[in-house]
């Protein structure tokens, strides 16, 4: 899981490799280097950690090639050392690979067997010296590199650069992403358009199974069999502009504060407000013959499909079969031909997602998926995609991508309901209304940001935190305890209330705080029991409600105001103070919030 870049240029391209890389960091950050070829000689530099160490270390020790390629990790085999990372290098070749090769012990032991010297822990080394050996058997680098790729077993993106060639970069796809940019003499490879944004918008993706020769005049495409493809050349809208952090001190916090601005945008994509309807695009299904819904994501995604899975039961009457992509893909899960399959991911690249989604389409459903990148193998892959309008999310921990994604899913579970009859014009109108008050509500919920950071003073003391919900707010305290551990390091596990006394009450005392996501609607007094009973055990209460702190009837640590709101929209709200905990929490306890440790905001690796 991590990004690659290539550039064939005309001047040196070591910095414009690290720019393309500072773009692709939502992919992993733990080291980074780039490899460039010099009158014919590979050379190259890595750092272990951020980026600004390998900028520190090409600023000491420049590299000069005019073609290069680089590499920002997330470790999957082996530490993140200097020494293992990318690009990896025999004399005669250079490489750099997102993805994992699930046969490289094997190929290893047998190149170990041979002689060949392997002087890291990662599984991509053994490509290194594959090709060398095809290319000192005699084989030229395009053969080299296919008869290489024929012996992997697993998902990559490569990229390859080769002593004695100053034109030449080769590329292969298999299950993780690979774009190609076409420039005035000039090429470019990249994990995605955004990486190749400042350099080029004309754009096209190699497919799985592709492999691809590069040189300063062009591109040659084959496919897995070897013929040659044309693969469609787009114009990419991926902006050049670097997003910046505005006046705040992280990405995360300047993106919980567009949520008002953002969500309002994605309502408004969805909704004609001036006749309090939803309007949804053009859909290849009806609502009124789906027997059910299957839903897949991951992480934070998957806990906005739990939310969904309520408002689509619930108002639509129309069951919902959820799963974490992860499970889902294994599971075999029986389908009926012409059922809706629906993704939701941020990035559009989640591997797991990914493979679930082709599942299902083996499964002949229809395939939609919600998405924050347009340009993500996840939209392109899709039959009809709904876009969230949040912009892009640098923070690994998601929030206005989160919040847009019900946004989307609201205005999906509405429309369901109207087209299978469960929901009158009149109650779609009231829904509508409660939506378009989203937007001001979480603008209230900003404007008393400064509470969080006395609550974050306490619980940065905690070892352990428990979030409890009910109903449609249980995922969204599932939500709020994975947004603190991501980003605080603090343990902290959501679980709907009324499981409490089935075993988790066991873990409450003093030194326990217990957020309680509890709006006043039909689960707020049987809420209020589950408080007493935590309360009861030494809990230390951390409540959020629109109801009053004495409608509790037991002492709590801290009480939360929540506007007063319409019951359908309160995981949008709810989602707010939620992550508020979490940043004001990291931000008190020092830990890097936008990128945590062993997280990248893209799994595109399983
Ligand atoms: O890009 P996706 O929405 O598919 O990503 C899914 C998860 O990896 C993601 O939501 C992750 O859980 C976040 N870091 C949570 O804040």
């Amino acid at each position: 899981m991590c990004g690659i870049v290539g550039i064939l240029g005309n001047e040196p391209v070591a910095g414009k490799l690290v720019d393309a890389l500072k773009r692709l960091e939502y992919r992993g950050y733990d080291s980074s280097g780039v490899a460039t070829i010099e009158e014919g000689q590979l050379d190259r530099r890595r750092a272990e950690g951020k980026l600004h160490n390998l900028e520190t270390r090409l600023s000491n020790e420049p590299l000069r090639g005019r073609l290069g390629i680089g590499h920002t990790r997330w470790a999957t085999h082996g530490a993140p050392t200097e020494t293992n990372a990318h690009p990896h290098m025999t004399e005669r070749v250079s490489i750099v690979h997102n993805g994992i090769i699930e046969n490289f012990k094997q190929l290893r032991r047998e190149l170990e067997s041979e002689g060949a010297e392997l002087v890291t822990d990662t599984d991509t080394e053994v490509i290194a010296h594959l090709v060398t050996r095809e290319m000192d058997a005699g084989h030229d680098p395009a053969i080299a590199v296919l008869h290489t790729l024929r012996m992997l077993e697993g998902a990559f993106a490569l990229a390859f650069i080769f002593k004695d060639h100053d034109d030449l970069m080769i590329a292969a796809r298999q299950g993780s992403p690979l774009a190609v940019g076409f420039g005035d003499g000039e090429m470019y490879l990249g994990s995605d358009a955004i990486a190749l944004a400042p350099f080029t918008d004309t754009i096209t993706y190699l497919e799985d199974g592709d492999w691809a020769v590069l040189t300063r005049d062009g591109v040659a495409i084959r496919d897995s069999e070897g013929a040659a493809v044309d693969r469609p050349v787009q114009k990419s809208v991926a902006s050049a502009l670097m997003v910046d952090k505005g006046n705040h001190r992280h990405f995360m916090a300047k993106e919980i504060h567009e949520q008002p601005e953002v969500v309002g945008h994605t309502l408004a994509s969805y909704i004609d407000f001036a006749n309090l309807k939803v309007q949804m695009p053009d859909m290849p299904f009806d609502f009124a013959s789906l027997q059910r819904i299957s839903i897949s994501a991951c992480g934070t995604a998957y806990y906005a499909g739990l939310i969904a899975k309520y408002w689509f039961e619930k108002l639509a009457r129309l069951p919902v079969e959820i799963d974490v992509a992860s499970e889902f893909r294994y599971r075999n899960v029986p389908l009926e031909a012409g059922g809706l399959s629906l993704f939701i991911s941020q990035s559009g690249e989640t591997a797991d997602t990914l493979a679930a989604m082709r599942y299902c389409r083996e499964q002949e459903q229809h395939i939609a998926s919600i998405v924050n990148v347009r340009e993500s193998s996840i939209a392109r892959d899709s039959d009809v995609v709904l876009p969230t309008l949040a912009g892009p999310e640098i923070g690994v921990a998601s929030t206005k991508a989160f919040t847009c994604q019900l946004a989307v899913l609201a205005c999906i579970a509405v429309s369901a309901a109207r087209a299978r009859g469960t929901m009158s014009e009149e109650t779609e109108a009231e829904f509508v209304t409660a939506l378009s008050e989203v937007p001001r509500h979480m603008s209230a919920i900003l404007r008393e940001e400064g509470l969080y950071d006395s609550l974050a003073h306490s619980l940065a003391k905690a070892s352990d935190v428990l979030y409890l919900g009910r109903g449609v707010n249980y995922p969204v305290a599932l939500e709020g305890a994975l947004k603190l551990k991501e980003i605080s390091y603090i343990h902290a596990e959501g679980y709907a209330a009324g499981e409490l006394k089935h075993g988790p009450i066991a873990l409450i005392d003093e030194s326990v705080p217990v957020v309680v996501v509890a709006p006043r609607d039909e689960m707020f007094e049987k809420m209020v029991s589950n408080v007493q009973e935590a309360a009861a055990r030494g809990g230390r209460i951390v409540f959020l409600s629109d109801a009053e702190e004495s409608d509790v009837g037991c002492d709590v640590m801290t009480s939360l105001k929540i506007p007063q709101i319409h019951n359908f929209t309160t995981p949008l709200i709810y989602a707010l103070p939620m992550q508020l905990i979490a940043y004001h929490t990291a931000v008190f306890m020092g830990t890097d919030v936008d990128q945590p440790r062993n997280l990248a905001k893209s799994v595109t690796v399983e």
